[in-house]
């Protein structure tokens, strides 16, 4: 059986309050099922209410959406990597589209958030995606390859292959356009190349998709071999639509 990784990434949605009661509901109606697993990404603030709630659940964890790369010091509104590990994140997201594209960050800081996510001993899940006028002027291969370079730049190979990777093509992010699943596996499995050349052998890598993502359409892309999980945003704040991504039937691959 494969194993499916769930995220919900909740952006700036939802204070302590109304994260403490959607994952409560999520997690009294959804019972662990083998071989899947759910990270909540919950505004910094709301993290202490959703780590409570989900104590206990082995297959429930909760991170960050961004960090900063420094460990600490005079930079007034970020959080480091170590202080999200002591306030019991296990995960941190880095170069979500937004951060990339609202925010100006750079490849290269990616990259150093990359690097202190993995030293403070956090997993991380790179967003790596192409713009639609990158799609349409055939770059999109050299756009998440360049990405991929960069975010991972400086890891030795065994780090490497612990990187979750989150396809998140921009055009898809909260449009209602989903990639469809044949077009989302195959920028995997551009990734999944560039990856296992850099890896040790026999290595799996970890790739999942993010771009409207519906209770829908999850069924028809985790169908697709190459999906390893979604990264969901709008599809993720209410229990009940997240449940029903949650339940999405075991792929028959
Ligand atoms: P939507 O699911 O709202 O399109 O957002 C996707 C995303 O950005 C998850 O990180």
């Amino acid at each position: 059986m494969s194993r499916l990784l769930f995220a919900a990434n909740w952006k700036m949605h939802h204070g302590p309050a109304a994260a403490r009661q959607v994952v409560h509901e999520v997690l009294a109606r959804h019972r662990p099922v083998a071989g899947r697993e759910q990270i909540f990404f919950p505004p910094s603030v709301s993290l202490a209410a959703v780590l409570e709630e989900i104590k206990g659940r082995r297959d429930v964890a909760a991170g960050v959406q961004n960090v900063y790369w420094e460990a600490k010091g005079a930079f007034t509104g970020e959080i480091s990597a170590p202080i999200a590990a002591e306030a019991g994140a296990t995960w941190a997201l880095v170069g979500h589209s937004e951060r990339r594209h609202k925010f100006g960050e750079t490849d290269a800081e990616t990259g150093r958030k990359v690097r202190a996510v993995l030293a403070a001993g956090l997993k991380a899940m790179l967003c790596v995606g192409e713009l639609i006028e990158e799609r349409r002027a055939g770059r999109t291969e050299e756009v998440v390859l360049r990405q991929l370079d960069a975010g991972l730049a400086g890891l030795d190979a065994a780090t490497t292959a612990q990187v979750v990777i989150a396809y998140e093509p921009v055009w898809a992010i909260g449009t209602g356009t989903h990639a469809t699943p044949h077009d989302a596996a195959a920028v995997h499995r551009t990734i999944r190349q560039w990856l296992t050349a850099r890896a040790p052998a026999g290595a799996r890598h970890t790739i999942v998709y993010g771009g409207s993502v519906t209770p829908d359409n999850a069924a028809a892309l985790l169908a697709e071999e190459e999906l390893d999980g979604v990264l969901v945003g709008g599809a993720s704040l209410d229990a009940e639509s997240w449940i029903r991504i949650l339940s999405t039937p075991q792929p028959n691959r």
